[in-house]
């Protein structure tokens, strides 16, 4: 063969992908409070069960904290944090060493913690294992490397002063995560945090706590000391409700509905003034303009309406097509979707799982019926797959109208909504016309609109011929009621860090 990976006939060298196989009948080993690197029984001696939303069978019993349960956590994240923990006199190129050795943990045990999000969640394990896990070990990987480079400035002040900034952590990080990406929403949280040098307090879905627990295993593993990561599994309204209104948190990062992360900063506000940064929701605009690569376009726009299930706050949920393509756009869309393959999520094969749980299911047939009775057109799908518990059909409508239901709410379903526009203005101005800002896309050839487009959109994330790329040294967050402060790359550092300008009077003259 030669160096160049071809064969000496200069025919391309057919590589084997890799496939990697799930665990079958994985037993779950961590179920309970992790405080102080120990596994504790809730104070209220409560547990409830964990179900797998594929097949609807129950998985384990977990642990259930509440109020006492997050006190003891802060109390346990308090001392780790004090100037006099081992944490903060650690080297700092000795936590970013520990970060790494998380990250190789994961690594070393990858096929068990997707197999475990693939039975909690219902997504297909192969997007579990190639792009959560992969996410997760990349940002401990990103945030490993800025440990021991998180430094101030020195500025010329006026008159006889020195000054410096120092950038020192926070405190003690509460963290609320959703059940859409379990383990890489926890990364996103824990990673910059302590990069930073903080301590955490995680609270995971009550829907999918299990990778979040068994990080708590790894954590322990690599070496970091007690109370440095803590992880309260619990309901919203006690215990995530708890941690956003704890007098000794300094700072909560939460991801779910706009409507809890109100309350969030609500809370923060009523108690100690907490910072908070959110992650809501979206009703993401994806730009299609005629002269765009169609088969991308097709494709990526699709990908980016049904990922996991549709359960994401970047899902591409307003897809606008200049109208010379409009027609055959919807016809390639439909195509597209027959090829999808709606089950098991440990088949191979499988590109759709079930959604999450009976409430989300409902939500998401009760705004399909919507988009049918407000009168846009039914192209694909529109039905829960018969006998299959929550399993919803790939689902497309044309001519929708902005001012529909399904124009407007987040689904959170695998519902792909086709409009469309005939000028440049006007779809930038409908694209705007959301309470939303947290992402769009743009395609086309042209550099000039996809350049034009990107300035005037309002939001924090916008992709040119291309969805969902996401990148741990890239930032993401939101305008507008998508949120507040950003996760990801340097720009999270900022919400992990307080600022300290040292001034020193100077005495000497000048010789
Ligand atoms: P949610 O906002 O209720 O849940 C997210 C997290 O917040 C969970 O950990 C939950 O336990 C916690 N929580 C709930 N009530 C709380 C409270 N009072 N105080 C503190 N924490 C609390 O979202 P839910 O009910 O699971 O889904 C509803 C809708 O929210 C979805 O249909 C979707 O539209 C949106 N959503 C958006 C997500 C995103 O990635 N931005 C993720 C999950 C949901
Ligand atoms: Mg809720």
């Amino acid at each position: 063969m030669a160096e160049n990976g071809t064969i000496e006939n200069g025919q391309p060298e057919k590589k084997i992908p890799f496939v990697p196989h799930p665990i079958k009948n994985l037993e779950v080993k961590h179920t309970k409070v992790f405080i102080n690197n120990e596994w504790h029984a809730s104070v209220s001696g409560l547990k409830f069960p964990i179900y797998n939303p594929a097949t609807g069978t129950k998985i384990c019993d977990v642990e259930e904290a509440d109020k006492a349960d997050v006190d003891k956590a802060v109390e346990a994240a308090k001392s780790a944090n004090l100037r006099s923990s081992p944490w903060r006199k650690m080297d700092v190129s000795s936590r970013g060493r520990l970060l790494n050795k998380l990250a190789d943990l994961i690594e070393r045990d990858r096929v068990v913690l997707a197999t475990m999000e693939t039975m909690d969640t219902g997504k297909p394990f192969l997007h579990a294992f190639f792009i959560d896990l992969e996410g997760c070990i990349k940002t401990l990987r990103y945030y490993a490397g800025w440990s021991d480079k998180i430094h101030g400035k020195t500025m010329p002040v006026d008159d006889d002063f020195v000054c410096f900034t120092k950038h020192e952590p926070v405190g003690v990080c509460g963290a609320i995560i959703p059940w859409n990406f379990p383990l890489l929403m926890f990364m996103w949280k824990m990673a910059p945090a302590l990069s930073c040098g903080n301590t955490v307090v995680i609270k995971p879905a009550e829907l999918t706590p299990l990778t979040a627990l068994y990080m708590g295993a790894l954590v322990k593993e690599a070496g970091f000391p007690p109370g440095v990561v803590n992880i309260v599994p619990g309901f919203g309204p006690t215990t995530g409700a708890a941690i956003a209104s704890h007098m000794d948190i300094d700072k909560v990062a939460f991801t779910g509905s706009t409507e809890i992360g109100k309350l969030v900063k609500e809370a923060a506000a009523k108690s100690n003034l907490k910072r908070v940064t959110l992650e809501l929701g979206g009703k993401n605009p994806c730009i299609v303009y005629a002269d765009a690569d169609l088969d991308l376009a097709v494709e990526e726009a699709q990908q980016g309406a049904f990922f996991n299930q549709g359960q994401c706050c970047t899902a591409a949920s307003r897809i606008f097509v200049e109208e010379q393509i409009y027609e055959e756009f919807v016809r390639r869309s439909v195509e597209h979707a027959r090829k999808r393959v709606v089950g098991d999520p440990f088949d191979p094969r499988t590109s759709q799982g079930p959604q999450i749980d009976q409430e989300q299911f409902d939500k998401i047939m009760e705004l399909i019926d919507s988009g049918r009775r407000e009168g846009a057109k039914l192209e694909y799908g529109g039905s829960a797959i018969e006998d299959r518990g929550l399993f919803i059909q790939p689902t497309i409508f044309s001519g929708v109208k902005d001012h529909m239901r399904i124009a407007k709410e987040e689904i959170f379903g695998p519902v792909q909504c086709i409009f469309k526009f005939k000028s440049q203005e006007e779809v930038i101005k409908r694209a705007n016309s959301s309470q939303y800002g947290l992402a769009a896309a743009v395609f086309t050839k042209s550099m000039d609109k996809a350049l034009s487009a990107a300035s005037a959109l309002e939001s924090g994330t916008v992709w040119i011929n291309c969805y969902n790329a996401l990148h741990a040294q890239a930032p993401f967050g939101g305008y507008k009621m998508s949120g507040n402060g950003r996760e990801l790359g340097e720009y999270a550092l900022a919400e992990y860090t307080e600022v300290k300008a040292v001034t020193i009077k100077l005495t000497q003259k000048d010789h």
